[in-house]
Parts: structure tokens; C-alpha cells; sequence
């Protein structure tokens, strides 16, 4: 069994005013609201229980936006995040939600062409691994990056200065259900969160951890610029939910 997880929250701070009085996750791309996306891949791969977490500030609008989910072919549960923390810390929010499951987690601002099943039927090999998304870019220094020796990944280094690869770490994860256990071990790093990365390593460390490289294009859309990119790469290709 696995569930979806859809991580919607923090401030928006690099989106300038667009964010003032919305979320980042609900301004457009393309034809829809950007927290579409994530959800018709989840769905797509064919995912039904999904779980949204996002501040308190904008929640009401998702769940007007998205209600329980019947329109979408789905059962959505909404967790509120008092303060953002990181994306581990959101992600530790759903562990009701998934005891005993593992978890397909998606952070809502990453847009990408490829459907999600290919990735979930690679992982789905290696259930007790956790399962990463790799994608080559020209900035790697601005993402998670990993190093690699063809089918392993040897390091995963959060936003390095001298980045070992070009293969970013894209916010498409697939964790077993200890997951939660790994995260309650966190402490927060430089920036103050509880860092994806770490968690990562931690499976990289104990051998569990595979990756798939994503076919078509991938942006995260959590910057002005990047927002723009993605809204070009949807407009020229529709994603294959
Ligand atoms: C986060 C993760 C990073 C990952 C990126 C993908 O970065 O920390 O490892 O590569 O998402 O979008 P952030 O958006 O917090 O800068």
C-alpha cells in the first residue's frame, strides 16, 4: 500500500508580491492551479488517499479549491503546519495518515512531463528503499545534488557550492514506512529545517536507496523565474499525468 503525500506549504518568500495574499501553490501554471499538478500525477499513477499539509494561512482555500477530492478521483485529508520547519518536518505531519503505508511524497511546486508510474514501479521493486527522482540541470548548486556510480548514488549534498554532479534531486520521494522514525532523528541544519537531504542520506548510508533518472522536462516553479519557466513548458507540452 501507498499513499500520496502533497506538500504545500511555506511562505513563498521568493515569489514576490504574488504571494502577498495567496499560496504559491495556487497560482497558475499553465490552465490550473499549480497544486493541480502534483495531484493528477498522484492520481494519474494511480494513487487514491492523498494528503495535502500546508500552513493555516491558505488551507481554507485548498480545501475550496480541492474539497474531498471525489472531482479529482480521489480521498484528500488536509494536515495543517503551524510554522514552516522543512520539508522533512512537513513531511513527519503525515504519519497518521500513512501508518503502516509507504509514502509517494511530491512538493507542490515541482513541475515535470513524465507520469509518476514508472518511477513508482521501479520503487515498488525495492519496498523496504527509499526512491529519489534525479534530473540533469545547468544550476545544480541550487537543489539537492547527488553523485553517482552508475546504478548508486554515493553522496547527496544539499545546495553545494561546488556541486560533484549536474544531477539534481527533484521533489519526487518514495520512502518505506520508517520513515517517520528517520526524521524524529533530525536536527535542524544551517538554515533551520529539517532537511529532505538528511533524510536521504540516511538511506543512502544504510544501502537503501535507489534512484530513477526523469524523462521530459522538470522546473521547480518557486521562484518568479521558475514560475515562468514552468508556465512556458506546460503552455508548449502539456505534462502526461
Ligand atoms: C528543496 C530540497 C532540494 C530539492 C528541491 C527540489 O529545495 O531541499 O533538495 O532539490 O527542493 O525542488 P528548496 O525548494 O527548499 O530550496
Amino acid at each position: 500500500m501507498i499513499r500520496g503525500v502533497i506538500l504545500a506549504g511555506g511562505k513563498g518568500t521568493r515569489m514576490g508580491e504574488l504571494t502577498k495574499v495567496t499560496n504559491k501553490h495556487l497560482l497558475p501554471v499553465g490552465p490550473y492551479p499549480m497544486v493541480y499538478h502534483p495531484l493528477k500525477k498522484l492520481t494519474g499513477a494511480g494513487l487514491t488517499d492523498i494528503l495535502l499539509v500546508s500552513g493555516t494561512e491558505h488551507m481554507g482555500d485548498f480545501v475550496e479549491l480541492l474539497g474531498s477530492g471525489k472531482d479529482h478521483g480521489c480521498r484528500l485529508t488536509y494536515r495543517v503546519q503551524d510554522e514552516a520547519g522543512g520539508i522533512a518536518q512537513a513531511l513527519g505531519l503525515a504519519e497518521l495518515f500513512c501508518t503502516g503505508s509507504r509514502a509517494c511524497v511530491l512538493l507542490g511546486d515541482n513541475i515535470f512531463q513524465a507520469p509518476l508510474k514508472p518511477m513508482l514501479d521501479a520503487a515498488n521493486a525495492r519496498p523496504d528503499w527509499a526512491w529519489i527522482g534525479l534530473k540533469e540541470v545547468h544550476d545544480p548548486g541550487r537543489y539537492g545534488v547527488a553523485e553517482l556510480s552508475g546504478e548508486r548514488v554515493l553522496s547527496i549534498e544539499e545546495k553545494p557550492a561546488n556541486p560533484k554532479s549536474n544531477f539534481a534531486v527533484v521533489g519526487i520521494y518514495i520512502y518505506p514506512p520508517d520513515v517517520f522514525e528517520v526524521i524524529r532523528t533530525l536536527k535542524p541544519s544551517k538554515r533551520g529545517e529539517l532537511e529532505i537531504t538528511d533524510v536521504n542520506n540516511f538511506y543512502l548510508k544504510a544501502g537503501r536507496m535507489g534512484y530513477s533518472a526523469l524523462d521530459g522536462y522538470w522546473t521547480d516553479a518557486g521562484t518568479l523565474d521558475s514560475l515562468d519557466v514552468a508556465n512556458e513548458l506546460v503552455r508548449k507540452q502539456t505534462p502526461t499525468w
